[in-house]
């Protein structure tokens, strides 16, 4: 019996070495470690053995079978190597073609990053027409008609001669502030809500300006939303974006909607501080504009003033844009020459 089981075990490792293709390898697998093969066999007759002899068979037919199975991985991964080998008009050290992927714009990509840090506060994303109503645009938010707050605001007007709307009804939306109205009169308080949008205003094109922008609005409606959370929120959008040394002021300034109104300014991140054409030499950039929601705006929009407040804010995406990117002309980002965006 012990010389039988060697003999297999020879026989099975010459065969198994000369094999010249994977299906023959499988072929000989079968024949000796299939379910009928050889080794099996043996393993069958342990069954009558006595206890002594089974157990020295038993250790025997186990190492074959071991050596067998060693042999057939060898082999298989020899042939398999051999596969490619043959292959020879394949140049593996060609360098592979590099697949051109999209890029996206970095005003996208600054976009995505606030929306993401305003969802880990809790605030939740709506969007609304770019073509508005001047009640939603202007009257609800306290610029009545020839309100001098209104000049500021640049405001295009489309030409409704021959047609049956009035001029100045509609209006190219000049600020995504015109969400606050349309949300709060449809929302019950509390609510966290920020507002991605273009707004368009009639300027004067330069490096620094275009006829359209785009624009986070940012506001929240509470029992007791302070002014100090206000801060902490802009203070806290700010340095996840620039990083925890981004310097941060506060200035005081008017809007017509919030009372107080105030100005962020980051130190310039181009000259850091020293002055330049960006900052227009004053070493900072003014880059939120925000305020406690004057309780009048409340009012309108159906919510008690007594029993609610809120704040409100708002950062141009292109100045995010340039200040992060030391981009010091804006109209390179609106050129369709793909070179640009595949620098971000
Ligand atoms: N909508 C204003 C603008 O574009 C900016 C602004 C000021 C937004 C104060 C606010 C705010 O939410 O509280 O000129």
């Amino acid at each position: 019996m012990q010389e039988n089981i060697q003999n297999i075990k020879n026989e099975a490792l010459a065969q198994i070495m000369e094999a010249k293709s994977a299906s023959e390898l499988e072929k000989l697998r079968i024949t000796y470690l299939g379910r009928n093969g050889k080794i099996q066999e043996i393993f069958k007759k342990l069954k009558n053995m006595k206890l002594e002899k089974r157990k020295h068979v038993g250790n025997l037919v186990n190492e074959a079978k071991k050596a067998i199975e060693n042999v057939i991985d060898e082999k298989k991964i020899e042939l398999t190597s051999n596969l490619i080998d043959l292959k020879e008009w394949f140049d593996l050290s060609i360098p592979g073609k590099k697949t051109d992927i999209g890029y996206l714009h970095p005003q996208t990509q600054v976009l995505t990053e606030i929306l993401n840090i305003f969802n880990y506060l809790g605030y939740q994303v709506a969007d609304g027409p770019e073509i508005e109503t001047d009640f939603y645009n202007f009257e609800i938010l306290n610029f009545p008609k020839n309100h001098p707050a209104r000049d500021a605001q640049q405001t295009m007007f489309f030409d409704t001669s021959g047609t049956k709307l009035k001029s100045g009804v509609m209006v190219p939306r000049t600020q995504t502030s015109s969400m606050q109205g349309r949300i709060m009169e449809k929302t019950k308080p509390p609510f966290r809500i920020v507002v991605p949008g273009r707004c368009f205003r009639y300027e004067q094109l330069d490096a620094s300006h275009g006829i359209e922008f785009w624009q986070v609005e940012g506001f929240v409606v509470d029992k007791n939303a302070r002014f100090t959370d206000l801060l902490g929120t802009i203070e806290y959008l700010l340095k996840s974006l620039f990083g925890q040394k981004a310097k941060i002021r506060f200035a005081t300034t008017y809007f017509p909607f919030v009372e107080p109104g105030l100005d962020a300014y980051i130190e310039c991140t181009v000259c850091e501080g020293k002055g330049c054409t960006f900052c227009k030499r004053t070493g900072w950039s003014e880059i939120m504009p925000a305020g406690m929601i004057h309780p009048s705006v409340l009012k309108k929009s159906g919510i008690d003033p007594k029993e609610w407040n809120g704040f409100a804010f708002a950062i141009g995406l292109s100045r995010v844009v340039t200040l992060r990117y030391k981009i010091d002309d804006l109209r390179i980002l609106h050129t369709p020459d793909v070179r640009i965006l595949k620098q971000f």
